[in-house]
């Protein structure tokens, strides 16, 4: 008798990795393969297949810096836990001495202040943001590249066993984490692949320019990516990564679309600032190209442009507040001057003919 067979489709999602999948979309823009490396390691989780007596993941992200590594991280706690925060974040370069290690795993008893220590890596600091539902740890190693000795060792044992050593000689155990590791290391690579003072359109056209010719930037650069992580890691660290993830430098695209989720962040800071009923906050297509303008530095990625949007846009707003220019329910609309090299402010009355300043300084209604 013949057997009936049923073709599968082993490239489809459970519901939840599928809806982590989309929430990182929404918050994390272009990189996505760092997206669906991610998302496939929690569908292994979920599914129960995750590996024994190792984390359920070791991800190491390269590539340049402002280009979303740590921001991907966040947004997988955001959607998972509803907190970016819940990280247990460790900054490699402020763990050089030993000393300094202690804070991570505290001192053996008896020395000076053993009691006072409260190490960052202990159980509870790995279990705090775990819920009824998402039984997950995220540890974040920033900047990997700046690792001490002592703390490389401390993370390979991580990688390879799940489990560390306290200084009072208490275990942790890390088999229910994710761990993170970012590194910008070969980004000097990837530039140089770039001409000097090219900008984003320049990039871009580059890119197309070698997709064309059969060839793509963007996989010579994962490339250079790859070899630098491999020239300056041990194989022994190499090998105990599941997956290595090369970001892509942001294109003009991209940073619009980034430009658009800072904007919805600082409305959310207004509201924080002003109490509910808010402040409106709308930006005409001149405002934005000006601050995306003046945002773009290839070499700073999306941190440029944030760094724009403080300057041009959130200390003006705060000026503003707090000289009672504008406060809760007033329309704030943000526009450029005549020649469209600086943002100016106005506030918009719904409904109401607008007020006009007489030579005088002293106003009547229009
Ligand atoms: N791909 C991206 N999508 C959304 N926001 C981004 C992206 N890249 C950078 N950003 C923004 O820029 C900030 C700095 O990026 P970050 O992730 O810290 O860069 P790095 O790659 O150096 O870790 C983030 O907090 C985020 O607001
Ligand atoms: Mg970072």
């Amino acid at each position: 008798m013949a057997a009936l067979r049923v073709m599968l489709d082993p490239t489809r999602l459970g519901q939840e990795a599928e809806t982590l999948e989309a929430n990182l979309r929404k918050r994390v823009v272009g990189q996505a393969d760092a997206i669906r490396q991610t998302v496939d390691l929690y569908q292994t989780f979920l599914a129960g297949m995750a590996s024994t007596g190792r984390p359920i993941g070791n991800l190491l992200f390269l590539g340049p810096t402002g280009t979303g590594k740590t921001r991907t991280v966040e947004a997988v706690a955001e959607s998972l836990v509803g907190d970016p925060r819940a990280v247990v974040k460790i900054d490699c370069a402020e763990f050089q001495h030993s000393h300094e290690i202690a804070k991570l795993v505290g001192s053996p008893p008896g020395y000076l202040g053993h009691r006072e220590t409260h190490p960052l890596l202990s159980q509870e600091a790995l279990n705090l943001h775990q819920t009824e539902t998402v039984k997950l740890s995220f540890v974040l190693f920033d900047e990997i590249e700046k690792a001490s000795d002592a703390l490389w060792n401390l993370l390979l044992g991580i990688l390879d066993k799940a489990t560390l050593t306290l200084g009072d000689n208490r275990r942790v155990d890390f088999s229910r984490a994710i761990i993170f590791m970012t590194s910008n290391l070969g980004s000097a690579e990837m530039e140089s692949m770039l001409q000097p003072g090219m900008g984003f359109q320049a990039v871009s056209q580059a890119a197309a320019m070698a997709a064309a010719a059969g060839a793509s930037v963007a996989k010579k650069m994962e490339r250079a990516g790859m070899e630098s992580a491999r020239r300056r890691f041990t194989p022994e660290f190499m090998n105990r990564i599941d997956k290595v993830v090369v970001f892509r430098s942001l294109g003009e695209s991209e940073l619009r679309s980034i430009l658009d989720l800072e904007i919805d962040a600082v409305r959310d800071r207004l509201r924080q600032a002003t109490g509910t009923g808010s402040l409106t906050l709308k930006l005409s297509e001149t405002a934005r190209d000006l601050l995306l303008r003046e945002g773009s530095d290839p070499r700073y990625g999306a941190r440029h442009l944030k760094r724009a949007i403080e300057r041009l846009l959130v200390h003006p707003m705060s000026n503003l507040i707090a000289t009672g220019q504008v406060k809760e329910g007033d329309q704030v609309l943000v526009h450029v001057d005549g020649d469209g090299a600086r943002l100016v402010f106005l506030k918009e009355f719904k409904g109401v003919a607008p007020q006009r300043e007489d030579k005088t300084g002293s106003s009547a209604a229009a």
